[in-house]
């Protein structure tokens, strides 16, 4: 199908689903439950950092992604710094990533003054690459002093962060296991991913760590927030230690025994978060249902739409359409968003951002040919 064409059909079939107005890549929902939860929190004095519904929130995130710890953030990018943080990455280090992702990802591993390694992703999901991860750990690192050395910079490989883009899980069992194999912690980006399951298990069940990100644009919102999730006591001990200042419990002293953060989420936002819980499952079904459309749209169109891998069922959070070549990405970019159909390209690579030139990258292409083609389209549910 030509690309004016296919471009039209989409706008067309757009605007019946969502009406004519403006439309968003990703809006929140919200009804009279969020405002009564509000009203009920500002009524309850307990707005800020100390309150039973930041518990009982953590205590939802816990059973919805089968986690035996969870402590809520003000952001997911706040959620992976303490990850990082809690597992020691610091100066002397380097953290394995993906060069697909939003640029927390890599800002997080900065904040503890490493370096992120750029490794490239596989074309299915868009996430990290475990054959490539594989190849580098084998050809480039050596045990050394009971940590793994990078042979050519002599740093210490500290931990692997893993995205799962868009909502679709990565390939977490092999990429377990190669980090097991070389003995590298392991966290997940799950930031786009709640909701989003491997076989019968939520994700974040192959790692130490785990973040979500509750910001305006995600699944569920708690206007701005994250979480980590663990099922190790001694981690979630340490990360609700770093996210509270450091302050140890005392009746009345104020002792902090290191430099730890603020970044405890507040009970007005955890309020926000447990209404928005209520309507998980009804998100996650009806993104399940455009996703249907959408691929129904775009078969025998010449564009691929994104859609879960087998075995795995992605949130599909944010939906994409690859196009063959970067013009019809730019076409359609330019069409619908001046026709007032929201579309975004991917982020730019992660390792083309100014202040991520001097870190190592090993490219396959596969992520360049994603940028070049890939464009977001509207995923709000209805
Ligand atoms: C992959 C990824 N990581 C981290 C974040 C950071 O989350 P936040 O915006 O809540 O800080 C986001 C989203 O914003 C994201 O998409």
């Amino acid at each position: 199908m030509q690309i004016s064409d296919l471009t039209d059909k989409f706008i067309r079939e757009v605007r019946e689903y969502y009406g004519n107005e403006f439309i968003p890549l990703h809006r929140p929902i919200f009804d009279e439950i969020e405002k009564q939860y509000l009203f009920d929190c500002i009524d309850s004095n307990f707005v800020s950092s100390a309150g039973k519904e930041v518990d009982s929130f953590e205590m939802q995130l816990c059973d919805i992604t089968s986690s035996k710890y969870a402590k809520s953030t003000v952001s997911g990018t706040a959620a992976l710094h303490l990850a990082l943080h809690a597992l020691g990455v610091g100066s002397n280090d380097e953290v394995l990533t993906q060069r697909l992702s939003f640029v927390a990802t890599a800002n997080a591993i900065s904040y503890c003054n490493a370096a992120p390694i750029f490794l490239d992703v596989e074309p299915e999901t868009g996430t990290l690459c475990p054959h490539l991860l594989r190849d580098f750990l084998e050809k480039n690192t050596k045990i050394d002093n009971g940590g793994r050395k990078n042979l050519s910079t002599g740093k210490n490989i500290a931990a692997c962060v893993v995205m799962h883009t868009f909502g679709h899980p990565a390939r977490m069992q092999e990429i377990k296991s190669i980090c097991d194999e070389f003995t590298i912690p392991l966290i997940e980006d799950a930031a786009e991913a709640l909701g989003s399951y491997i076989g019968e298990e939520h994700v974040g069940k192959n790692s130490l760590l785990t973040t979500y990100s509750f910001n305006g644009n995600k699944i569920i919102t708690t206007g701005g927030g994250g979480c980590v999730t663990t099922d190790d006591s001694l981690l979630a001990e340490r990360i609700r230690h770093l996210a509270t200042t450091a302050k140890t419990p005392h009746q009345y002293e104020y002792f902090h025994d290191e430099i730890g953060f603020n970044y405890r989420m507040p009970n007005l936002n955890a309020c926000l978060g447990l209404a928005q819980l209520k309507k998980l499952d009804y998100f996650l079904n009806n993104k399940r249902k455009l996703a249907l459309i959408y691929k129904n749209l775009f078969e025998n169109s010449g564009a691929h739409f994104w859609t879960e891998r087998e075995g795995c069922k992605s949130n599909y959070w944010l939906n994409a359409i690859s196009f063959n070549t970067s013009e019809q990405k730019q076409y359609f970019l330019e069409k619908t968003n001046k026709k007032g159909v929201m579309t975004r390209p991917v982020w730019t690579l992660l390792d083309k951002l100014p202040h991520f030139a001097y870190c190592h990258v090993l490219k396959t292409g596969v992520a360049e040919k994603i940028y070049d083609t890939t464009v977001n389209i509207p995923s709000s549910a209805i």
